[in-house]
């Protein structure tokens, strides 16, 4: 089995932010972490209305800052402010496909279509910061240009530290089942990422010489499967007791008007599956107010 350390979490848009990252840790306190990606003009801007442009990443262990964007300047000063912000590597978004990111800014999967440009912006994130750059890609923008390897070479060449594959094409969007190749011989170690979902599927990619993998929709209401996939922990008994901590937690950073509803998701994940659950995402739906909210939790899951 891997180490843990060779165990990532993925970086999920709207869903891997501090409070999130800080409820796995508690399971999984070894296992290295991606940010949610964080685009380069809010950081440089340091928008006040993204809160997590001013997180501090000192006490977070081994976690890696996610960036997007297509201005090579750009790209490197946002690195370099992660860097100072504590991020142990600087990871740079080569996948993302939806149009916001991919299409309209030219980042993310778009970077697979223009190999030159993901080059020039790698080199100039490793330029910035002392710190390991790594990027996350896909197989390729569709089926008929699956050229990963030829932009992990670039990115070797770059200066890039690793590389991570998420095994389907921009194409794909998230349709279908990620499919790896074995490792192919390259110059960069290669996290394996896709549909993984447990042991046995994490065990399978090292078999087929991957250097480390990375979950990502498994953890969605369950994140001590990262713990238990790491062998530092089984599920807890309560999982309202869960529930409740990342509640307090997104209360805390993000304040109560903004967290109540966004944490809506997490209680739906929390409860997929348990006796009454459509009911109580009915009732959590229409709630506003923190305190009902966490009475709404300790009256679904019985906590006292
Ligand atoms: C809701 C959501 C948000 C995501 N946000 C990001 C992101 O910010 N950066 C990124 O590189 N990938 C992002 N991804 C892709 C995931 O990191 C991962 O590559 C993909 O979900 C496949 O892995 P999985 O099958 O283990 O979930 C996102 C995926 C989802 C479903």
């Amino acid at each position: 089995m891997f180490k843990n350390n060779q165990i990532f979490t993925a970086p999920l848009a709207g869903i891997t932010d501090k409070p999130f990252r800080k409820i796995l840790r508690r399971f999984a306190p070894d296992v290295s972490m991606v940010t949610e990606m964080i685009s380069c003009h809010s950081l440089v801007g340091m928008h006040k209305n993204c809160v997590r442009n001013f997180d501090n990443y000192d006490d977070e262990g081994n976690v890696g800052a996610q960036i997007f964007g297509a201005d090579v300047s750009l790209m490197g000063e946002a690195a370099k402010i992660l860097q100072d912000a504590g991020a142990k590597w600087i990871d740079i978004n080569m996948g993302c496909p939806v149009p916001k990111v991919a299409t309209r800014a030219g980042a993310g999967a778009f970077l697979m279509k223009n190999h030159a440009l993901a080059g020039r912006i790698i080199e100039s994130c490793v330029k910035a910061v002392q710190i390991p750059v790594s990027i996350k890609t896909r197989l390729g923008w569709d089926e008929a240009h699956k050229d990963w390897q030829d932009l992990v070479r670039i990115a070797a060449l770059s200066g890039a530290s690793f590389a991570t594959v998420h095994g389907r094409t921009r194409a794909q969007g998230y349709t279908g089942n990620a499919v790896l190749p074995p490792k192919p011989n390259l110059p960069i170690p290669i996290i394996a990422n896709g549909d993984l979902r447990t042991v046995a599927d994490i065990e399978r990619v090292q078999k087929m010489g991957y250097d480390g993998a990375m979950i990502g929709r498994a953890m969605l209401g369950q994140p001590w499967v990262i713990g238990e996939f790491c062998g530092t922990c089984q599920k807890p008994e309560n999982v309202g007791l869960v529930a409740l901590e990342h509640l307090e937690l997104m209360l805390e950073y993000y304040g109560e008007r903004a967290a109540v509803p966004m944490f809506r998701k997490h209680a739906a994940w929390y409860s997929a599956g348990m006796p009454n659950s459509a009911q109580f995402r009915i009732n959590v739906n229409q709630i506003t107010d923190a305190n009902k909210l966490k009475q709404a939790i300790k009256d679904f899951w019985s906590v006292d």
